[in-house]
């Protein structure tokens, strides 16, 4: 607040929680979820301006193999990928545009837009996010970076808005939903999600979806944890700083030293859960709402779904797409489909 707009020091008036500047729509996620049992916060809580660098942050920890995984089946397959999506509909391959759901900064596009410029030499991005800053990075990165490609980014939410796709005349879309962010989805939601998507395809139009695998023969169970309990404590911070973000807009007084980060795999729902568990009895106060927690119990802030090769056909096939190819690293971690619409 700036001087100029404080009130007079002498004002009897009590200033501690009429001064805090409320966002509604944090105050009432933040009401919703912590006045049922279990609690629950939503994930898009996480990513306030500090969340999101703590995210970047977990991108780049030894434990957290899902990008890195993901940008080397990218190095090692992408002329492969485009030629196929390119190939899709018929011997005579097809100009190509690749449009991405929730693209961010586009880090790992670059790899799968330079292919594509190797085959075609243009190629127009169609990058969809809900951060502007996002999309402003992207499209200087991208432009500045890979000659031949046309950035057209498009600021929306793509699961509650329906997406428009610009069809260059005669081009094929290869649709891009990757960085495992499907598994945040229940499976419910995730059809949702790719069924919007195909509503906007064609026959002949193709998806590459990015998903993390579930734990098996060749991937254990605490590889797997450990990707979302690091040792550094990046990701419990990020998990905490929720509780940083309701007080900051929720008017809340959370003492994140209450409570302890959880990364627990649920194998029934075949899922990683975050949790945040209170160490001991005490009470919150969120706006005018006072929250009591006991010790032991959690709020559940965030689902990875993983997924097996079966399940991952079964969802595109439930969607309106067949898998063309898939690809994955020699520990199979992570998998990369590419699925036609049909
Ligand atoms: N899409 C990421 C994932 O599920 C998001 C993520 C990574 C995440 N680490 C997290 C979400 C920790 C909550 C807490 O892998």
């Amino acid at each position: 607040m700036s001087p100029l707009a404080a009130p007079p020091c002498s004002s009897e008036l009590s200033l501690s929680v009429n001064e805090v500047a409320i966002d509604p729509a944090v105050l009432a996620e933040a009401v919703s979820g912590l006045t049922v049992s279990p609690k629950t916060l939503s994930p898009w809580l996480f990513y306030d301006e500090a969340g999101s660098i703590l995210f970047e942050q977990i991108t780049a920890l030894p434990e957290y193999y899902l990008t890195r995984t993901e940008r080397a089946i990218f190095s090692d397959h992408a002329d492969e990928i485009i030629n196929l999506a390119a190939h899709a509909s018929s011997e005579t391959p097809q100009c190509l545009t690749l449009v991405e759901l929730g693209a961010g900064t586009a880090t790992k596009t670059g790899i799968l837009l330079r292919a594509a410029v190797r085959r075609q030499s243009h190629v127009i991005y169609q990058p969809i996010d809900v951060s502007e800053t996002c999309l402003v990075e992207a499209q200087a990165n991208i432009e500045s970076h890979i000659p031949g490609v046309t950035v057209i980014p498009q600021l929306a939410n793509y699961i509650t808005q329906p997406i428009t796709i610009t069809r260059p005349t005669q081009a094929q879309v290869l649709a891009l939903y990757i960085g495992s962010s499907i598994g945040n989805f229940s499976p419910v939601q995730a059809r949702e999600v790719l069924l919007n998507l195909r509503a906007q395809l064609q026959p002949g139009d193709s998806l590459l979806l990015g998903t993390d695998l579930a734990p098996g023969e060749h991937k254990d169970v605490a590889t797997l944890v450990a990707a979302y309990d690091d040792a550094a404590g990046v990701t419990a911070a990020f998990n905490l700083n929720i509780l940083n973000h309701l007080n900051r807009d929720a008017a809340a007084d959370f003492e994140t030293a209450n409570f302890a980060h959880r990364a627990v795999w649920n194998a029934s729902e075949s899922r990683i859960e975050m949790h945040l568990e209170s160490i001991s009895d005490h009470r919150v106060n969120v706006a005018d709402f006072e929250i009591g927690f006991v010790a032991g119990e959690t709020i559940h802030t965030e689902n990875s779904y993983k997924f097996t090769h079966e399940a991952i056909a079964k969802l595109l096939c439930d969607c309106g797409f067949s898998v063309a190819k898939s690809f994955s690293d020699s520990q199979a971690l992570f998998a990369v489909t590419l699925a036609a619409a049909v």
